[in-house]
C-alpha cells in the first residue's frame, strides 16, 4: 500500500505540474500504458492469494481511475488556456481602415482590338502581324506607292536615318504593309485582319503621331465587291450594336485599291451633340478597296485567278465614336483616372478550362 501511496502522489504531482499535453500524455503512458508503473502493479495480483487480490485489485482500479480523471481536467485545462492565448494573440482590430483594393481596367484600345477581334474572328479572319520599323517596299513601293508618289507626303512618314546603302526604313504609316508580308509568305485563300500600331508626324485633338489601326484582307477566287460591303455592313452594325445603322460606300482613291471606297456610318449631330444611328448625317470611319492587280503581281499572285478585297479602319477614331471619348491625346496621357472612367471592367467569367467551378 505504502508504494501505490507514493506512486500516487509522484504521478498526480507531475500531472498538476504538466505544461504541455505532450507531457500529460507521457505521463499517462508512463503510468497507464502496457509498460506503464500501475499496469505493473496489476500485473503483480496475479502472485497474490484471492481475497488480497480483490482488495488490492480494487484498490488499484480506483487509483487508475483516479490518475484517468486528474489527466482528462489538466488537459481540458490546458487546451482552454491554448485557446484564450490564441484568441487573444489572433484578435482582429475592426477599427483599422480597410485597405482598398483597387482592379485594373482594361483601356480602350485594347477593348476595342478584342471586340472586332472577336467580330472578325466569326466571319473566319484571323489575326496577322508585322513589325513597326518597315521597309519602304513594304510599307509603299509594294502597295503601289512609287517613290515621289503625292500619298507619301500625305503620310507625314518618320524617316529613320539613312542606311549605308541608301535606303530608309521608316515607322510604318499604316498596316497595309501586312497585306504584303502576308500575301508574300502565304497562298490564297488568305482572310486576315491586322490590328497594331502606326505612326505618323501629326498632333492635335484628332490625330496623335502614334495610332492604332486594324487592316483587313481577303483574297481568293471569288471574292468581289458585293463580298467588300456585305462584310463591312456587317462589321459596322455589330461593332456599334445598331441593327439598321445606315452604312454608305463613296468612291475614293488609294494606290493599292483599284476601285476604292471610303466608309461612312450614320449619324445625327442635332442639339450639338454626335449620335450614331439614323439621322441623315454622315461620318466617314474607314478605307476600302478591291486589291490593285498591281498589288497581286508584286506579291507573286495572278491577279487572272485571284482577287479579293481589303480595308483599313483607325482603331481609336471607332473607339471614340463607339464609347463617346472626345479627346485622341487622352488615350495615351496614362492618367489612372481617366481609365477608370472609360476602361473596361474585366469579365469575371468562369473558365471552362478544368469545368466550371473557380
Ligand atoms: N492604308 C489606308 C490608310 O491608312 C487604309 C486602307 C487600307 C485603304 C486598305 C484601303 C485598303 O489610310
Amino acid at each position: 500500500m505504502d508504494s501505490q501511496e507514493k506512486l500516487r502522489d509522484e504521478v498526480l504531482k507531475s500531472v498538476a505540474q504538466a505544461q504541455s499535453l505532450d507531457t500529460l500524455e507521457q505521463i499517462r503512458v508512463g503510468a497507464l500504458g502496457k509498460k506503464g508503473s500501475i499496469t505493473g502493479l496489476m500485473k503483480e495480483l496475479g502472485a497474490l492469494a484471492q481475497e488480497a487480490r480483490r482488495e488490492a485489485g480494487a484498490a488499484l482500479n480506483r487509483l487508475k481511475d483516479e490518475i484517468e480523471g486528474a489527466i482528462h481536467s489538466a488537459s481540458s485545462e490546458l487546451k482552454d488556456k491554448e485557446l484564450t492565448r490564441r484568441l487573444a494573440e489572433e484578435r482582429v482590430d475592426i477599427t483599422l481602415p480597410v485597405e482598398v483594393e483597387t482592379q485594373g481596367r482594361i483601356h480602350p484600345i485594347s477593348q476595342t482590338i478584342d471586340e472586332l477581334t472577336a467580330i472578325f474572328g466569326e466571319m473566319g479572319f484571323t489575326v496577322a502581324e508585322g513589325p513597326h520599323i518597315e521597309d519602304d517596299f513594304y510599307n509603299f513601293t509594294a502597295l503601289n506607292i512609287p517613290p515621289e508618289h503625292p500619298a507619301r507626303q500625305e503620310q507625314d512618314t518618320f524617316y529613320l536615318p539613312q542606311r549605308q546603302d541608301g535606303s530608309r526604313r521608316v515607322l510604318r504609316t499604316h498596316t497595309s504593309p501586312v497585306q504584303i508580308r502576308t500575301m508574300l509568305s502565304q497562298r490564297p485563300p488568305i482572310r486576315i485582319i491586322v490590328p497594331g500600331r502606326t505612326f505618323r508626324s501629326d498632333h492635335d485633338a484628332t490625330h496623335s503621331p502614334m495610332f492604332h489601326q486594324v487592316e483587313g484582307l481577303v483574297i481568293d477566287k471569288a471574292s468581289h465587291m458585293g463580298h467588300l460591303k456585305g462584310c463591312l455592313i456587317e462589321f459596322c452594325r455589330a461593332f456599334f450594336d445598331i441593327d439598321d445603322l445606315p452604312v454608305r460606300f463613296r468612291p475614293s482613291y488609294f494606290p493599292f485599291t483599284e476601285p476604292s471606297a471610303e466608309v461612312d456610318i450614320g449619324c445625327s449631330r442635332e442639339g450639338g451633340g454626335l449620335k450614331i444611328g439614323a439621322g441623315g448625317d454622315w461620318l466617314e470611319i474607314l478605307g476600302s478597296g478591291m486589291v490593285h492587280p498591281k498589288v497581286l503581281e508584286n506579291c507573286n499572285i495572278d491577279p487572272n485567278e485571284y482577287q479579293g478585297f481589303a480595308f483599313g479602319m483607325g482603331i481609336e477614331r471607332i473607339a471614340m465614336l463607339k464609347y463617346g471619348i472626345p479627346d485622341l491625346r487622352t488615350f495615351y496621357e496614362t492618367d489612372l483616372r481617366w481609365l477608370r472612367h472609360y476602361g473596361f471592367v474585366p469579365l469575371d467569367v468562369p473558365s471552362m478550362v478544368g469545368g466550371l467551378s473557380r
